[in-house]
């Protein structure tokens, strides 16, 4: 059973293949956590808490002298402010105007088939049938007040994943404030913990840092209205001695695409809490009677098997059970992006032009980015105006995409759907549609303002523009761009105590137009994006299939910034290009085939002229295309290994992929330094049938040869030199 309830006892005990994670109503009602680690029976683990009477530690009220009780060092399920825990909390909320202090006690609870949904965000979902997912559904009561707080897991047995969400209900007959609802909260017994986070900024993104966890609190998080590129929401906690392949680790996921906060605190008994939601630092969400809010999902994993087994799983998980899009399982389009290409500077003639390289070269898309539509000649104007610019272009977008079309290639387009300049029309007629605060200059980035899309009838404008568009011509794909961080944040629509809920509404007006994209467009090709990834994150994954890595094109920076990336994210998610060199963001030149290995790591284009490649290097890019068609379901869903890493090994970075059937594995390595006299780089392949006999480069080798005693990789013959090898399992 994947949720075994034990009423008489109390107990809660959820199994997934390989963990167990447990919780127990104690004798005050309070829900405490008791267990979360490797898969263990049903015994009651509440024998692991000590009680002592510890000083400054107080009693909830019900508990009278009972000194050894405290809610101050108990494990918890969800905590709350107020009763005597001094800890990082999961909520804090009252009566309008009063203390906001709660004290949760167990009122109920409900297990059933299938996996609870949550309405207006992102959630995973079970299969067809609603197989092997259960949904347990705890509710807590305050014991003064009719706020009943509704704790959601849903237990997905095979795929060892558990998500958590939170649902808040007033009845209390009037206001209640939310000034913070977290998606969860996991205590750990003592434990000694590293804190792997993936930090970064803007063209650097999910850069791995690996410390050990201090006493106090420690918070990686984002007040900027998205994900942001400087903090991912996701965290893993490992065991001092976990390691890509072994080792304790608990990853956790969040399915939000905003501000977020993970805090992590070690207290006075060196017991570890973390807590994972919406960033509560502007947030105040006002909750009148009868109404319910729901704090987005997280999905985590425990395992013994080390980063690799914990990728395996994020990864699987959200393929299987998150990403929505019908591309999911179908070969993505090998598309040309013109925006490396020209920038601003286009018409029809110098885009047929990449169009037909493109063409010849068996490439399937070409997609038209920024600079197609209003005055848009530079990043200063433009933004709300979604009216193509014939007169630049020098046809409509109708006549651009048939041509395209013709040449046997697909089409797709870039928008900027939140986004404003001052000089548009949209702007100087519907000025408030900004966020801005009355009385202050705005904060502007990239000349550019954010649109409200807390408020329905801002949306209903940009949608109304974006859809006359893609009604027009034969558009497949599109890519979804937000080009700044939001700051200013006051709305124009929402009353004095209610701009505590601004960021929020804004995330879920997002995802509300996004849907409505989907649903009018069911076969649209969405492609995520904000100034590349600073909204990487699970969340986007239930609309678009795919998400721009980073404005980063360059092959070397990239195998860190992907590297980072994969520990959450499925490879097929992963949009990279193989662009000019040197390169546009850092000046580097790197060899063509080096790009295109590198970009082959997931969703593959190219972003630049190819009208102006070499003979040589338009030789190359017909084989990377052949070579990616004929791999690209080991690419897009194979099991992904890390095989060395670009932190600690400074002479070459590998990785590879094994087919869902084992028929056949790819290993591609990048050389990151050259040597005189150098040494031999062998590599050991992983995931490989260890009794099977593999083809390589024409010879013949044992899977556990491949594995134990690995390969030798190619001497370099140029800086930044690459190979990728092709191991296919004889029958
Ligand atoms: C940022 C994106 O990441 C780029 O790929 C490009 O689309 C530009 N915006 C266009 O403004």
């Amino acid at each position: 059973m994947a949720v075994n309830y034990q009423k008489e006892k109390g107990l809660f005990t959820l199994h997934t293949k390989t963990s167990t994670y447990q919780m127990k109503v104690d004798g005050h009602g309070v829900l405490l956590h008791t267990y979360y680690g490797p898969k263990t029976d049903d015994s009651d683990y509440s024998y692991l808490i000590m009680p002592v009477d510890r000083g400054f530690s107080g009693q909830p009220g019900d508990a009278g002298n009972e000194r050894d009780y405290s809610l101050d060092f108990y494990p918890q399920e969800y905590p709350v402010y107020g009763n005597g825990d001094y800890r990082i909390i999961g909520m804090k909320a009252g009566r309008k105007g009063q203390v906001p202090a709660l004290d949760l006690r167990y009122h109920s609870s409900t297990v059933t088939k299938g996996k609870y949904r949550l309405e207006g965000l992102p959630a995973m979902f079970a299969g067809e049938e609603e197989d092997g997912v259960s949904t347990l559904e705890v509710v807590l009561k305050d014991d003064c007040e009719e706020i009943y707080v509704h704790l959601l897991y849903g237990v997905y047995e095979k795929e060892d994943v558990i998500t958590r969400a939170v649902r808040v209900e007033n009845r209390t007959g009037s206001t209640v404030e939310l000034k913070r609802v977290m998606s969860m909260s996991v205590d750990f017994y003592r434990e000694d913990f590293d804190l792997i986070h993936f930090h970064g900024k803007h063209a650097m993104e999910r850069q791995m840092e690996r410390n050990a966890l201090p006493h106090g609190i420690t918070q990686i998080s984002s007040r900027r209205g998205t994900s942001s590129h400087h903090h991912n929401p996701f965290v893993i906690l490992g065991k001092k001695d976990a390691t890509e392949d072994r080792g304790e680790c608990c990853g956790f996921a969040l399915l939000y695409s905003g501000s977020f906060q993970a805090q992590m605190e070690v207290d006075q008994l060196h017991q570890t809490r973390l807590t994972m939601g919406i960033n509560d630092e502007e947030f105040c969400w006002r909750l009148e009677d009868g109404e319910t809010f729901t704090a987005p999902e997280v999905c985590m994993v425990y395992t013994d098997e080390g980063f690799t087994g914990l990728t395996h799983r994020f990864q699987k998980a959200f393929y299987d059970h998150l990403i929505r899009s019908p591309w999911k399982n179908r070969r993505r389009p090998v598309l040309v992006n013109n925006w490396e290409a020209t920038y601003f500077d286009f018409n029809k003639d110098k885009l047929m032009e990449i169009a037909r390289q493109a063409s010849e070269l068996g490439l399937d898309m070409l997609v038209l980015d920024d600079g197609w539509f209003g005055a848009r000649d530079t990043d200063n104007a433009g933004l709300g105006d979604w009216k193509v610019n014939e007169k630049k272009l020098g046809c409509s977008m109708k006549e651009l995409a048939e041509a395209v079309n013709g040449l046997g290639l697909s089409f797709g387009l870039w928008f900027e759907p939140e986004m404003v300049n001052e000089d548009s029309d949209l702007y100087r007629e519907h000025p408030d549609f900004a966020l801005q605060i009355p009385g202050r200059p705005p904060v502007r980035a990239r000349n550019q303002l954010v649109l409200d899309f807390s408020r329905k009838d801002v949306r209903e404008y940009v949608e109304r523009q974006v859809f006359q568009v893609l009604d027009e011509a034969n558009i497949v794909y599109v890519k979804w761009d937000m080009n700044r961080s939001i700051e200013s944040v006051y709305s124009a629509a929402l009353p004095e105590g209610s701009q505590g809920e601004i960021l929020h509404r804004y995330v879920l007006g997002m995802y509300e137009m996004s849907e409505h994209l989907l649903e009018r467009y069911p076969e649209l090709l969405l492609e995520g994006c904000s100034g590349g990834g600073g909204r990487f994150d699970a969340g986007m994954l239930y609309y678009a299939p795919q998400i721009w890595c980073s404005d980063n094109t360059d092959a070397i920076e990239r195998l860190k910034i992907q590297y980072g990336t994969s520990f959450c994210y499925p490879m097929s998610t992963i949009s990279a290009h193989v662009s000019v060199c040197p390169n546009h963001q850092n000046g580097r030149v790197t060899p063509f085939k080096t790009r295109g290995i590198c970009a082959m790591q997931g969703a593959f284009g190219y972003e630049l002229d190819l009208s102006k490649l070499s003979e040589e290097d338009k030789e190359e890019v017909r084989r990377q295309v052949k070579l990616y068609k004929e791999n690209y379901q080991v690419i897009l869903n194979g099991a992904y290994y890390r095989l060395t890493s670009p932190w600690e090994n400074p002479d070459v970075t590998a990785w590879s992929y094994v087919a869902e059937d084992g028929s056949r594995a790819i290993l591609a390595a990048v050389f990151t330094d050259l040597h005189g006299n150098p040494l031999a780089e062998r590599v050991r392949w992983k995931g490989l049938d260890a009794y099977a006999v593999y083809e390589v480069e024409g010879r013949e080798y044992t899977g556990a040869a491949l594995m134990r005693g690995g390969c030798l990789l190619p001497v370099p013959k140029c800086n930044y030199d690459s190979c990728m090898l092709l191991a296919v399992k004889k029958q």
